[in-house]
């Protein structure tokens, strides 16, 4: 019989929350869901088994379009022992946008997700460009609405599709404004080893992580797609693809479950990890990403590995949901 592990919980960096270490996120490709066609209902179910399995961080944001599908799923009573994450673009349509839309913003998500306030803040999919407008336009801007109460903490995402090198985030945490940031990072895209946790943990600044798993790993046939194209730029070597299974040195059991266990205990274990967001619209995927993001550390052997061969690759696998983007 499989051994069922109970949720475990960890200090949010300098916020001193405590949250789960599985956070549910509502947004990438499943927003819960609703990016494949299911009801409300089904969504607010999928909040629901989160919580019951133990998860009391949920991340959403203004443009995911399920903000107001956690707020109908949590209960009043329930609320102070969840640390809920929202966000909103500072970019819109091309044009920045001002403090004063910023704090609308905020203001329409509490009243979707039916709060008085949100635990963490984020400014949106941050780009490298927009950085500074974030750190001294915007932020300084939201600590009215943090002083009356509407916020607990600031945070910032990156815009992984577009910030391969993380360069948008290091900016952030040395401005000092930013108590949570949420990054990328996986088995072939794992540069925020270097980049980007050696600045978290010297700050207490706390991680959110991203893409863990998304397409690549939860696609049939996406992974051997991207790596025969990986060995056609010369990015890794053609003798990989002898392999019939070249990540199944991480996977102790066949099959495609296997690798997405395994990506989410990579990220789970990684020094620096906080929160592992998982995003589902599936219940039963819901409870088998808990139990691998509860589950060991992979062998050492198979880090080394994965980082001797994988190592140097940087922004496989970023994609996003097309249209007018919901990063
Ligand atoms: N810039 C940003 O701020 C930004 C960008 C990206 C993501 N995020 C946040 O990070 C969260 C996590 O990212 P993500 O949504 O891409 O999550 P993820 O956990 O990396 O990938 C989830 C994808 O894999 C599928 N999947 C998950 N478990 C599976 C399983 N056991 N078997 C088969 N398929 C499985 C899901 O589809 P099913 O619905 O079928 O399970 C979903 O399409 C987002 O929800 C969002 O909160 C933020």
């Amino acid at each position: 019989m499989n051994d069922v592990r109970d949720m475990q919980y960890t200090t949010l960096g300098r916020t001193g929350l405590k949250v789960s270490v599985a956070g549910l996120g509502c947004g990438g490709f499943s927003r819960l869901g609703q990016g494949h066609g299911r009801s409300v209902a089904q969504s607010v179910d999928v909040v629901r088994a989160a919580l019951d399995a133990g998860v009391n961080f949920l991340d959403t944001a203004e443009n995911y379009g399920t903000e107001a599908i956690v707020g109908q799923a949590i209960k009043p009573s329930e609320r102070d022992r969840l640390v809920i994450s929202t966000k909103t673009m500072i970019v819109e349509a091309g044009q920045r946008r001002t403090p004063a839309q910023v704090v609308a913003s905020l203001h329409g998500s509490l009243k979707r997700l039916r709060m008085e306030r949100v635990d963490v803040f984020h400014l949106h999919a941050v780009s490298p460009q927009h950085v500074d407008h974030a750190i001294e336009v915007i932020a300084p801007a939201l600590r009215k609405e943090q002083e009356a109460g509407r916020i607990g903490h600031l945070g910032i995402t990156e815009t992984a599709p577009n910030d391969h090198s993380h360069a948008a985030l290091p900016k952030a945490i040395d401005s000092g404004l930013f108590d949570v940031v949420m990054v990328a990072f996986h088995l072939l895209h794992q540069n925020a080893r270097e980049r980007v946790f050696p600045l978290t943990r010297a700050s207490g600044v706390a991680t959110l992580l991203m893409f863990a798993v998304r397409r690549i790993f939860s696609e049939p046939g996406r992974l051997q797609a991207t790596l025969e194209a990986l060995v056609q730029r010369g990015e890794l070597p053609a003798a990989l693809l002898e392999d019939a299974s070249p990540l199944g040195f991480l996977t102790p059991q066949p099959g495609p479950l296997g690798i997405i266990d395994a990506a989410y205990r990579y990220a789970r274990h990684e020094p620096g990890v906080d929160v592992v967001l998982f995003g589902t619209g599936n219940i039963g995927h819901l409870h088998t990403n808990i139990q691998s993001i509860l589950a060991d550390p992979l062998p050492a052997q198979a880090l080394a590995l994965a980082q001797q061969r994988f190592g140097h690759l940087v922004g496989v696998g970023l994609d996003a949901p097309g249209i007018a983007a919901r990063p």
